[in-house]
């Protein structure tokens, strides 16, 4: 198993993992393996965009100054739990509108101390500011046609200048009638109007068909 990267992201051939926080324990069916007395997970890029942006050739991995995450769109905690093994040290607020998918991240910050879900819609920050507080990092999964604005708005609601955050773009959300490629390009003007520096742009496919990883930075 090598390191491959900082921090908590191993490999081992074209197989990504994290270390197992809860040795023993699977969350979403995935393989346990273990290497010298350490038990790692294996992310599933057809289940976690996070997996498939590294496995489509993703070079940043911005997480090793990142001590709060602000995560939009949990549902039944795949990638979510993943990132709780990147940050044993560090808190991932959870929101997530569904009541099904919210009673499986609620048991699953029941046997993880750095999660912290929140039932609540992601176009009112308003309503979980207080309890995440400002964030280091954010990211975004969900389906929704004012993915961008929605960003946007936790961005500004909650996001620390200069932070970073993932926006899982799902153009056939957006809309139906362009391309994918020219809903990428409609996203991207707009967020960089409003001075997020797009760090990296990758294409998810063939594990998300129709879905684009954008790295950024929050404007200072
Ligand atoms: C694609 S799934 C998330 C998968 C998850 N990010 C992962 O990788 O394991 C999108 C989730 O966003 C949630 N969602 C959609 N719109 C939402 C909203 N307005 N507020 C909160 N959650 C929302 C859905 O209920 C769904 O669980």
């Amino acid at each position: 198993m090598e390191e491959f990267r900082a921090p908590g992201l191993y490999r081992r051939g074209s197989n990504l993992y994290t270390v197992n926080l809860r040795p023993g324990e699977k969350v979403y069916g995935e393989d346990l393996l273990t290497e010298d007395g350490v038990e790692y997970r294996k992310i599933d890029p057809w289940r976690s965009k996070l997996g498939a942006y590294v496995a489509q050739g993703g070079r940043l991995w911005p997480f090793e100054r990142v001590r709060s995450v602000l995560y939009l769109g949990g549902g039944h905690g795949t990638t979510v739990s993943h990132l709780s093994d990147v940050l044993p040290k560090g808190s991932v607020h959870v929101v997530e509108k569904s009541p099904r998918a919210f009673g499986a991240l609620l048991a699953l910050a029941q046997r993880r101390e750095n999660l912290y879900p929140i039932l609540a819609d992601v176009q009112l920050p308003e309503r979980y500011r207080a309890d995440c507080g400002e964030v280091d990092h954010l990211y975004q999964d969900v389906s929704q046609r004012g993915q961008v604005e929605i960003f946007l708005e936790n961005v500004h609601a909650a996001l620390k200048p200069h932070g970073t955050g993932f926006l899982m773009l799902k153009t056939r959300s957006v809309t139906q009638t362009e391309s994918p490629r020219a809903v990428l390009k409609t996203a991207t003007r707009h967020l960089d109007s409003e001075g997020c520096e797009i760090l990296e742009t990758v294409d998810l496919s063939p594990f998300s068909r129709g879905h684009f990883a954008l790295l950024l930075r929050a404007p200072g």
